[in-house]
């Protein structure tokens, strides 16, 4: 059984999805024989695919995704250790409910949530999600439940528009792109990237008194910050984050560790700032004497610097290149 999985599981071609970080992560939740997970982003298996090289013979691993692509790919990847993986397709702010209502004697020592979208759903022509695809819709959904990035351009208020540019893109011309989108649609609806993409580059070049088609601003595409603020508004990534952390923490068994990757500098901070309070024992102001607020630590970090990837791995996954992992232990 064990040579039959890692074979199979390291020769399949059916994800093109590059895994970010894989060693550091495997390492740092130090996976071992028997030990169950829960994979709450599960993407094109890869990851999946080495905790559960680490946890052979008798591990289990849950595996979830909101998207029904990805479902497919990491289904079909994980085949070899088909008696051991749980795949369901949900939304991982729902892992407490689903541990809780399917599993509920399952001891878990590991969860992993590797954020943002996967190469699959990028490079996928009918989803909206590149800017490179004209003809795609405007979706950029993950599952396919809820706004569309189209309904938000079509309906937002100005200042929704704006925050998330800000928020979500870091944008720097947030009122111009803002100001664009509210003039484009009043008299044509947004549908297609390509509405989206003509709108931005209008403002970069009228901004940067560009005559070139696309005015690329240190290497990078001018609408990049704003495919990745809608995305994130659409799938409202950072919500689902904050609720993700703290019912990992309730799942986990002590000792048991938790590894998140992010890509987003707002997600990193969500992180950083959770592992600082879950590690702490009292939050009180520093100028109360006594501890009033009774809370105990209940996490231990394990990862004292964030860990990015080297020179190396960048080479080979250019998307890796603002990865970056944290690792805490449940006490
Ligand atoms: C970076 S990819 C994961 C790749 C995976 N680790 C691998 O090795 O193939 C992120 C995945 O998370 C999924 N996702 C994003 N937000 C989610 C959420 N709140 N709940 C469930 N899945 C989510 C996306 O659909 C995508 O497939």
């Amino acid at each position: 059984m064990e040579n039959l999985e890692s074979k199979t599981a390291s020769h399949s071609k059916e994800a093109s999805h590059i895994p970010v970080l894989l060693e550091e992560t495997i390492d740092a939740l130090n996976v071992q024989p028997g030990d169950n997970a829960i994979d709450g982003t599960i993407g094109g298996g890869g990851h999946s695919a080495e905790i559960l090289k680490h946890s052979s013979p008798s591990g289990q691993l849950i595996g979830l995704d909101s998207d029904t692509t990805a479902i497919r790919h990491a289904t079909e990847r994980l085949q070899p250790f088909a008696g051991r993986v749980h795949i369901i397709q949900a939304n991982y702010s729902k892992l407490k409910q689903i541990r809780d209502e399917q599993f509920p004697n399952l001891p878990i020592r590991s969860v992993l949530l590797d954020l943002g979208l996967s190469s699959l759903e990028l490079e996928d022509r009918d989803r909206g999600f590149s800017f490179l695809n004209d003809t795609a819709p405007l979706d950029m959904r993950f599952s396919k439940e809820g706004r569309t990035a189209a309904d938000i351009l079509n309906t937002a208020p100005k200042n929704f528009l704006k925050n998330i540019l800000s928020e979500y893109g870091q944008e720097n011309y947030t009122r111009q792109i803002a100001d664009e989108i509210l003039r484009v649609r009043q008299k044509q609806k947004f549908s297609t990237v390509g509405d989206l993409v003509a709108a931005v580059l209008r403002v970069y070049r009228e901004t940067l008194h560009s005559k070139s088609d696309i005015p690329w601003i240190g290497g990078r595409h001018p609408a990049t910050k704003t495919f990745q603020a809608l995305r994130m508004a659409v799938n409202d990534e950072l919500s689902h984050l904050e609720n993700g952390l703290e019912q990992a923490i309730d799942v986990l068994e002590s000792g048991g560790r938790l590894a998140i990757i992010s890509f987003h500098s707002g997600e990193d901070r969500i992180v950083k700032e959770f592992f600082r309070k879950e590690s702490r024992d009292c939050l009180c102001p520093p100028e109360v004497p006594v501890c009033r607020c009774g809370h105990h630590a209940r996490l231990k970090i394990i990862t004292r610097k964030v860990v990015q990837p080297g020179r190396n791995e960048i080479k080979h996954n250019p998307r890796a290149r603002s990865a970056k992992l944290r690792v805490a232990e449940k006490k």
